[in-house]
């Protein structure tokens, strides 16, 4: 009570002497400090604000005049003592609080000092939720775990994890801490699934428990957010599992940071045991008043006044001192410092408490008001506060611990992500925002590995994934079980393996076929089974439909689709000309050129025996091709005579025998398929009749045809197989066929390929896409749509494509091909050749004997009685062909003469016979 009196007696005594105008700037103020002395953040705090309250009084530029007087409470790291120490620390009549270190007792005497409007200053309580409207009177000079998190999060997604396990103290700090970790991870479509709560006073056994637990758990990425204090207990533990091994990945918040700066010497063995772990440290600019104070420090270690290092904290703790002591510099200018009994407070009487030195500092909005206006440089940067009370970020380093050595890999900035630059340089220039300029110097992963870490196991125990494949009866090209090997194959499947590749993680599996075998199975039927963990997954051809959607999750598609009507069309347009089409040009231009030849050959072989084929030079044309031309229809009037001929004409019909007949069948399929289109023009004119529709067997064509479309039930027909489709596209509407068929593209396609008759209608009236199902959640999915885009990317896919449904050219290249049943020249080569070849061999003959012929005739006239000389018979078979042509002339008008007398020939020397 006396001391009660004596302040504002010092504050008149001030007046009097001091000549200020407004107000008494009084002798001495007091503040209060709470935190634990004995702990990793303590004993640099403390040495921190006792240097800071130092400097205060020494500087005249502040609190001129005024002592800046410290109360330090030691709350031993316990909410109840920090309580008590705190209502203690009140009674002096503090105007502020710097601290409490710890969150939990933060939560505690915030209430208090809201009561007693006594603002708090924090430099150590890093719990998000502080900063609630509940706490107005809580500032925080520190980064919020909201900021860590943050970056952490960023940190977990730059390297592409989706899981992680939290290992945490479960007081307000830890838990808090990692609830705000899970909101950030979740924008990040990641999570955190495990948490693992540590007692605030956990000891070795139980860390083993933990992580012993942890061990079978999916994930490899830990994020250790606990207090400084229990040191480095957790990763001596780790390392005696096993668990800083490769695969791991442990992440630690800045408390790691902050234990290992608080050893006075770097300690050997402990960074071995932290080989490979990555933690975040609170970003501190260099300047020169950090590195006079630093080197002020380690002077003061050197004279052993000092045994902790400086870590952040402890810049933190002196900016804080100054912080406080600059608002409450403006705030006595302005301001008495008076402080009154409290209205709220109960009486005391009734209580038995002694609450009445509990008074309420009637300054405190105004002094708060000051705190929040402050804008400074300190040691640890820009002091400044913004909406939420907490400092202004600075955002944080990345540390790696390699090779013994703690290294700086980048820095993260709230809003412009990480970078190997501090964010101070990037102040003022244009900050990508984009991840894909985040950067981080190479990390050394535990076990001395740089690649990145998959960070997902199949968990030990766990047995392989389950994976549903359809066992296609038809269009097994897709996916299907080999008959002879029992191997799961197709191009799904290779799909599949292609991407498995490309997942960052062992993915053991198993597959396990769906379906008789017989037809094939129901994909929703499958679907369903993933959802209802039979499978874990199912590779196939499964269309991405939102029914199915609804219950699994599909990774991206890795073929787009879409429902398409395949029907009879017609091919030919020009019906007028339709008689050309059976044969290819080619195939006329020979056909025509064999005509020609056989009139040509006939003429030559008959006319000088037979009397059809003479006449003046026109008439022996007309005759000649007439011939030709009428041996189609089997109606010349004009009878081969010479053998030869006889012989050219039966090879000759025979040909022409074949041929006709092909055109005839040719033709008659032409017209046939003509006939068979149908009116379907589309999807509308399918509602709106009455035909019967196709489908696949198991596809959903069937649930979008009735529940989408309305269609009948009835009208729709299950068909298996493209045999079965073509018969059913043949046998038309009317013969218990189907009008048309409804299905998937790719089916079509290939059904297409080496079907003529039918194409598709229209476009196709849905889209989709063809997915690998896994159940909800999986990260399998994420890590599989990753891989299928980058299999989409690398032209992988339609590597795939083309190995499995490409052996003859790709299903479009291979309907380009010309006209459907044109017969092609290739067909009747041998029938062409060997009908030429006999035409020529017959000709050659005639030839011979025409040579001879002549020779013996030229004999008879020159040497009637000697034979024929043989050595010069080159000689004389040279002249006889120079003569030839004189010859036949001679013999024409000779037989011409004999003609006029005789009725029938029998020409000289013709014999042979
Ligand atoms: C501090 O106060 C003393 C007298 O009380 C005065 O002489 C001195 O100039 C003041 N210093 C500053 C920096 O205001
Ligand atoms: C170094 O760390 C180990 C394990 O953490 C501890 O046993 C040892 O006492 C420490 N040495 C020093 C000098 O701090
Ligand atoms: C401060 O106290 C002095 C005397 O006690 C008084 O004259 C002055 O008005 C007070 N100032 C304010 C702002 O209340
Ligand atoms: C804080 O101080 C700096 C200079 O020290 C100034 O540039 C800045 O505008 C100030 N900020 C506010 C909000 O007053
Ligand atoms: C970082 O890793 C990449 C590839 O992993 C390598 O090319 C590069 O040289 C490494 N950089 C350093 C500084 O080690
Ligand atoms: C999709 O919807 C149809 C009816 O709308 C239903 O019969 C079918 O079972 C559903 N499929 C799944 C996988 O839910
Ligand atoms: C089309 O090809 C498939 C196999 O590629 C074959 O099974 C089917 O019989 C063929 N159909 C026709 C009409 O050639």
């Amino acid at each position: 009570m006396r001391y009660l009196v004596f302040v504002p007696l010092s504050v008149f005594m001030l007046v009097v002497f001091g000549g200020i105008v407004c107000c008494q700037r009084p002798a001495v103020v007091n503040i209060g400090a709470i935190f634990t002395f004995n702990s990793v953040i303590g004993r640099a705090a403390k040495v921190a604000i006792e240097a800071a309250v130092s400097d205060v009084n020494a500087d005249p530029m502040i609190l001129n005049g005024t002592e800046l007087k410290l109360f330090m409470r030691d709350v031993k790291c316990n909410v109840f003592m920090g309580s008590i120490e705190a209502f203690q620390l009140i009674e002096k009549e503090v105007v502020a609080i710097i601290g409490p270190q710890s969150s939990s007792i933060a939560h505690m005497i915030s209430e208090v000092a809201n009561g007693l409007k006594v603002p708090l200053v924090s430099f150590a309580a890093t719990d998000p939720t502080l900063s609630a409207l509940q706490f107005p009177y809580f500032i925080r000079s520190t980064q919020s775990d909201s900021q860590q998190m943050a970056a952490m999060a960023d940190l977990i997604d730059f390297y592409g994890w989706k899981e992680v396990i939290a290992i945490y103290v479960d007081d307000d700090y830890g838990r808090n801490g990692i609830s705000a970790l899970s909101n950030m991870l979740e924008k990040n479509m990641a999570k955190v699934s495990y948490k693992l709560p540590l007692p605030v006073q956990f000891n070795q056994h139980d860390i083993t428990v933990l992580l012993n637990n942890s061990k079978p758990l999916g994930p490899r990425v830990y994020v250790v957010h606990v207090s400084p204090d229990p040191g480095l207990r957790i990763f001596t533990t780790a390392q005696k599992l096993q668990m800083m091994t490769n695969n791991y990945v442990w992440l630690a918040t800045d408390w790691l940071s902050a234990t290992l700066e608080s050893f006075s010497k770097m300690n050997q063995t402990s960074l071995r045991i932290l080989q490979g772990v990555v933690g975040l440290r609170q970003h501190t600019p260099d300047s020169i008043p950090k590195k006079a104070f630093l080197s002020r420090w380690s002077g003061m270690q050197q004279k052993g006044l000092v045994s902790a290092g400086l870590n952040t904290y402890g810049l933190y703790a002196y900016d804080t001192v100054w912080a406080v002591a600059r608002s409450i510099d403006k705030f006595i200018n302005e301001h008495n410092i008076t402080f009154s009994a409290s209205h709220e407070l109960p009486d005391s009487k009734a209580t038995r408490v002694q609450l009445e030195q509990l008074k309420v500092f009637d300054g405190g909005t105004f002094l708060l008001r000051k705190l929040l206006q402050t804008n400074f440089t300190g040691l640890s940067g820009q002091v400044q506060f913004n909406q939420d009370r907490n400092i202004v970020s600075r955002g944080y380093d990345v540390i790696n611990i390699d090779k013994m050595e703690i290294h700086r890999v980048g820095y993260w900035f709230d809003g412009s992500g990480f970078s190997v630059l501090p964010p101070e340089t990037l102040k003022g220039k244009n900050v990508s925002h984009s991840q894909l300029d985040w950067k981080l110097q190479n990390i050394t992963w535990p076990g001395g590995k740089t690649e990145t870490p998959r960070g997902w196991v199949i968990a030990d125990n766990a047995r392989p994934l389950r994976i549903g494949v359809p066992r296609r009866a038809s269009f097994v090209g897709f996916v299907t079980e080999e008959h002879d090997s029992h191997k799961v194959q197709g191009y799904c499947i290779d799909i599949f393996l292609e991407a498995l590749k490309l997942v960052p993680y062992d993915v053991p599996y198993k597959f396990e076929l769906f379906g008789d075998g017989l037809s094939n199975p129901s994909y929703d039927g499958l679907v369903k089974m993933v959802a209802n963990d039979v499978f874990d997954a199912a590779v196939g051809d499964i269309a991405i439909v939102t029914n199915r959607t609804k219950i699994v999750d599909f990774s991206q598609p890795y073929i787009s689709t879409g429902l398409v009507i395949v029907a009879p069309i017609n091919n030919h347009k020009a019906s007028a000309w339709v008689f050309l089409k059976p044969f290819t040009v080619e195939m006329w231009c020979v056909t025509a050129a064999s005509f020609v030849m056989i009139a040509v050959v006939i003429w030559i072989l008959e006319h000088r025996v037979n009397d059809d084929f003479r006449g003046p030079p026109r008439r022996q044309i007309a005759t000649m091709f007439l011939f030709s031309f009428s041996t189609l229809f089997k109606t010349n009037q004009e009878a081969t005579v010479s053998s030869l001929g006889r012989f050219v004409m039966v090879v000759w019909l025979f040909l022409l025998m074949v041929i006709t007949s092909s055109y005839t069948a040719s033709l008659s399929s032409i017209l046939t398929v003509q006939q068979l289109s149908t009116s379907v023009k589309g999807i509308e004119s399918l509602i709106t009749n009455d035909w019967p529709i196709g489908y696949q067997v198991g596809s959903f064509a069937y649930s979008y045809l009735s529940d989408s479309l309305r269609i009948q039930k009835s009208r729709l027909i299950s068909l298996g197989s493209p045999e079965d489709y073509e018969r059913a596209l043949r046998q038309g509407p009317r013969n218990g066929g189907v009008a048309a068929i409804v299905d998937e593209l790719p089916y079509v396609q290939l059904f297409l390929s080496n079907q003529t008759d039918f194409g598709i209608i229209g476009q196709p009236f849905t889209r989709s896409g063809w997915g690998f199902a896994f159940q909800r959640d999986s990260p399998l999915a994420v890590g599989m749509s990753t891989a299928i885009l980058k299999l989409s990317e690398n032209g992988m896919l339609q590597k795939l494509h083309e190995k499995w449904f490409c052996k003859e050219g790709c299903p479009e290249e291979r309907r380009q091909h010309s006209e459907p049943h044109q017969l092609r020249l290739i067909s009747f080569w041998g029938l062409y050749l060997l009908c030429g070849t006999i035409t020529f061999t017959a000709f050659l003959v005639f030839l011979l004997r025409m040579v001879c012929q002549y020779v013996r005739y030229k004999q008879q006239q020159m040497h009637p009685h000697s034979p024929s000389s043989s050595s010069s018979f080159s000689t004389r078979y040279s002249k006889a062909v120079f003569n030839f042509f004189d010859f036949i002339d001679e013999k024409e008008e000779a037989i011409k003469k004999m003609f006029t007398q005789c009725d029938y020939p029998q020409v000289h020397g013709s014999s042979g016979r």
